[in-house]
């Protein structure tokens, strides 16, 4: 793991968004893993800006809601569309996001994979982390070898994310998440985590033992991961 702490989140997602048109420069049809939630959303203005050319890129996302409709302001596939897709060359196509109104969720998730696969796998996955270590949406107890299928969420994370729906009720109790094993498959990470909440978690992915109760704390066995913190994210590092 590259551990990368800038003076802000700013400054870090700046190199982060570099490191990704690299990517995309050297590899025209690159395939890219992506990820939704606050983290990113700096990440994704700054690529818009870049103006690459997109027409050739695949891109698959980590996860969406189950029983949330496509269309409503808080499905991944509203945010994806609004923070990057809309704004950027990309052949709709090439955009891969998973469907969590799917009428057969396992042969979905099956699907899904074989997907990432006859597109040559992902090149560059960007990650953002849970304040409870998850990746994608691999809960603490998912298996460190799991593959895209249906999960339920934490209180934690349904607390989490209750500040996009109102309150926690609303936040739907399950998701599909592309699996530990198929991040652990992606040829290059880049995680950012920004802001004191995400301190522990941080320091438990990078610093602690590798256990299936932090399940970013797998990400140490990857040759290839990068990890973007501002000051307060890296704030209990040793
Ligand atoms: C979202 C995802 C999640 C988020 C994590 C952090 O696609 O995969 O793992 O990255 O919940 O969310 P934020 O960035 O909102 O703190």
């Amino acid at each position: 793991m590259e551990i990368i702490i800038q003076a802000s989140a700013q400054a870090a997602t700046e190199i982060a968004s570099r490191t990704i048109a690299h990517v995309l420069r050297r590899k025209p049809n690159a395939v890219l893993g992506l990820a939704t939630g606050s983290t990113p959303v700096q990440l994704y203005k700054l690529l818009i800006d870049m103006n690459l050319d997109w027409r050739q890129v695949s891109t698959f996302n980590l996860d969406e809601y189950v029983g949330l409709p496509k269309a409503h302001p808080q499905s991944y596939h509203s945010f994806m569309w609004a923070n990057l897709f809309k704004h950027i060359n990309i052949d709709p196509q090439n955009v891969h996001i998973p469907d969590g109104n799917a009428p057969d969720m396992a042969l979905h998730c099956l699907a899904y994979e074989q997907k990432i696969r006859q597109a040559g796998g992902i090149d560059l996955q960007v990650l953002g982390i849970g304040t409870d270590g998850h990746i994608g949406f691999n809960e603490p107890s998912s298996s460190l070898g799991s593959r895209t299928r249906i999960k339920t969420l934490t209180r934690q994370t349904r607390q989490d994310n209750a500040r996009f729906f109102g309150n926690e009720d609303q936040v739907p109790s399950h998701v599909i998440t592309m699996g530990i094993g198929t991040i652990m498959d992606a040829r290059q990470h880049v995680l950012l985590a920004f802001g004191p909440h995400k301190a522990r978690a941080v320091a438990l992915t990078v610093e602690g033992p590798i256990t299936a109760m932090v399940p970013a704390s797998i990400l140490q066995m990857h040759p290839d991961t990068r990890v973007y913190l501002d000051p307060e994210a890296a704030a209990q590092l040793q």
